[in-house]
């Protein structure tokens, strides 16, 4: 038998983002023993990345904004796919948990009135965005890890977690996993467990996402029997760094353009202009004059083409290149120069002047930077009740990123910041209410921990095998070049065929060394997650014949009715009787894809639809 250290919590959250760390603070609220465990360091999450703000109707800029603007654009962003209960608690309770926010110290910039700043966006009717600057996601961070240090949440930083752990009743009943430094290995036992573990995008070449987004939570909760939705709409942002190479998809804040950065391709075009689709066309300005006086005065005139849905831009962007009209780099032109003043720039924008000032030697002040799609955000993920955030596996929650539906087959910018606040307390109050009902000690399967461990351990029995970075850059070139932002059926089908043969390659990884401070065998072990949502990724979007916000088929380049109103649901029948996978896991062969039906909107809810066009 393996050897552990062992903890016993009331609800343990796994991820210590926004999601994660409003979670903990709901928890801990409820008089609960709660646990924050986090892969990395706490402080330090994929949040940090949402640069230009969080989408909250305050109407502090525009009286006339309201939660069902808010709600209305947030379900055409995501082109109807959305779970629209999840978009209706969104529109209707960020304002509220920004305002918290700033009661727990967060420092957003001011109006002149002395109220919460807000900036335009893509797909937002009006300037909607609270924000510092360009740094929103880092002062929520700060903000939240503040609040849960003083209230008394105890934090497992750098704390790889392996799998999750059920009872004989198949109650999600705690985790198993081990710490980073050392090697050894640690087992929690716990009434609820929150996953809150972002995203997927180190899967691909180019990423906003930092090494830590290796998509846990999804694979993982996957293995313990819950859904996974559409995770075939990946978010590519359309500005992501592209030059110098080392540097390729670091975020460009959408803030960028909010504040009246225009695109151009290599001939000196604003080829924005051309690619409004027609759901779009009333809304959008149809001339660069036209799209100019609107940034002087909001009420003059329509929106300018570059505030289009993020879905929208990136293609257009990965069009003009194809077209041989992109930028040195293979990418387009963004120039906030000729707006705003140096010292604006500065002022507004901090982190993008020195990102590239220091990284590629452009002053941002004085030139345009040349920018591409980068794979950003995955809108598809665990299947959760709406109000609770509750899987469909008992003892299991989950929030942010990880989970799917609120923000349907496309998110708009801002969207991720409040959904996580949302829905972090939301998973706070649901696994706490689910705990605080468990009554009698909660047990463990010690058979389960006995194998995961031995699967994490068995490469150092192996001699002669596979690399495991060999296997982590050929799965990201595959994901990069065949589930990319332009799919095909035939790409699809062969990046499975090469996803299974590198789920074979993964089976065989061999390691010398020990445990301690070993960063092969750490990768080791995020690969079974990654090649398990690699290839929820292909399937789904293999199934999907049609295109829709981030997902986008060649050879169905339409959106089409019979698909829109269905999710395509991914699951393991049996994950218990599914033969052995990589690293132990249940074998993913046996996932199986089912459309079934989105939520059906309330009648109220579609007038919104109707008044508004
Ligand atoms: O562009 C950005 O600042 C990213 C924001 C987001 O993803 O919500």
């Amino acid at each position: 038998m393996a050897e552990y250290e062992t903890h016993d919590f009331d609800v343990v959250i796994i991820g210590a983002g926004g999601a994660g760390l409003r979670a903990a603070i709901e928890a801990r609220s409820m008089g609960l023993r709660t646990a924050l465990v986090c892969k990395s360091l706490l402080g330090k999450a994929h949040t940090v990345m949402a640069e230009g703000g969080v989408a909250a109707a305050l109407g502090n800029v525009h009286p006339e904004d309201n939660w069902k603007v808010h709600f209305r654009d947030t379900m055409r962003g995501g082109k109807m796919l959305n779970n629209w209960r999840m978009a209706q608690l969104h529109a209707q309770e960020s304002p509220d948990r920004v305002r918290e926010l700033e009661e727990w110290g967060a420092l957003f910039d001011r109006t002149k009135d002395g109220l919460i700043l807000q900036r335009d966006f893509g797909g937002h009717r009006f300037a909607r965005l609270a924000h510092v600057g360009d740094r929103t996601g880092l002062e929520l961070i700060r903000t939240l890890q503040q609040k849960a240090v003083a209230d008394g949440i105890e934090v497992f930083m750098e704390l790889k977690v392996l799998r999750l752990l059920h009872d004989a009743n198949g109650t999600v009943s705690g985790l198993v996993g081990y710490w980073r430094p050392s090697g050894e290995f640690v087992a929690f036992t716990a009434k609820a467990v929150v996953v809150a573990t972002g995203g997927i995008g180190k899967s691909w070449m180019y990423t906003s996402n930092s090494w830590e987004s290796t998509g846990d939570g999804h694979a993982m909760s996957l293995w313990a029997g819950a859904d996974l939705i559409d995770m075939e709409c990946v978010q590519f942002h359309p500005t992501g760094m592209v030059w110098p190479l080392s540097v390729r998809g670091l975020l460009v804040t959408e803030g960028v353009r909010g504040d009246g950065g225009v695109l151009r391709n290599s001939e000196g075009n604003r080829f924005m202009f051309d690619y409004v689709p027609p759901m779009f066309k009333d809304e959008t300005a149809d001339s660069e004059d036209e799209a100019d006086k609107w940034y002087d005065d909001h009420t003059a005139g329509r929106r300018p083409p570059e505030l289009l849905p993020r879905d929208e831009v990136a293609r257009s962007i990965n069009s003009e290149v194809k077209a041989g009209r992109g930028s040195p780099h293979g990418g387009v032109f963004l120039d906030i120069a000729t707006r705003r003043t140096a010292e604006d720039i500065r002022r507004r924008l901090p982190s993008m002047y020195h990102q590239f000032k220091e990284l590629a030697g452009v002053d941002i002040t004085t030139e345009p930077m040349e920018v591409g799609p980068t794979c950003h955000y995955v809108m598809g993920g665990v299947r959760v009740e709406a109000d609770s955030t509750a899987t469909t596996v008992a003892g299991l929650f989950a929030a942010g990123e990880v989970a799917g539906g609120m923000h349907g087959s496309n998110r708009l910018g801002g969207n991720s910041l409040s959904d996580l606040l949302v829905f972090g307390r939301r998973a706070g109050i649901g696994a706490g209410e689910f705990a605080s009902g468990r009554n009698g000690p909660v047990t463990v399967d010690h058979a389960q921990i006995d194998a995961a461990i031995a699967a994490a351990t068995a490469p150092f029995d192996r001699e002669g095998g596979e690399n495991p970075y060999d296997i982590q850059q050929d799965l990201q070139e595959t994901m990069q070049s065949l589930v990319g932002i332009i799919r095909t059926g035939s790409e699809l089908e062969e990046a499975l065929g090469k996803i299974e043969v590198l789920e074979e390659r993964a089976s065989r990884v061999s390691l010398s060394g020990g445990l301690r401070y070993n960063p092969g065998w750490n990768l080791t072990t995020d690969l079974p997650s990654m090649l398990t949502i690699s290839r929820c990724t292909a399937m789904g979007a293999l199934n999907r014949k049609e295109s829709r916000g981030g997902h986008t088929r060649n050879d169905y380049p339409k959106p089409e009715a019979d698909m829109g109103t269905v999710n395509f649901v991914e699951r393991i029948p049996d994950p218990g009787a599914a033969a052995a996978g990589v690293g132990g896991t249940p074998s993913v062969r046996s996932i199986t894809v089912t459309p079934e039906p989105v939520p059906v909107m309330p009648d109220e809810l579609k007038a919104l639809f109707e008044e508004a066009s």
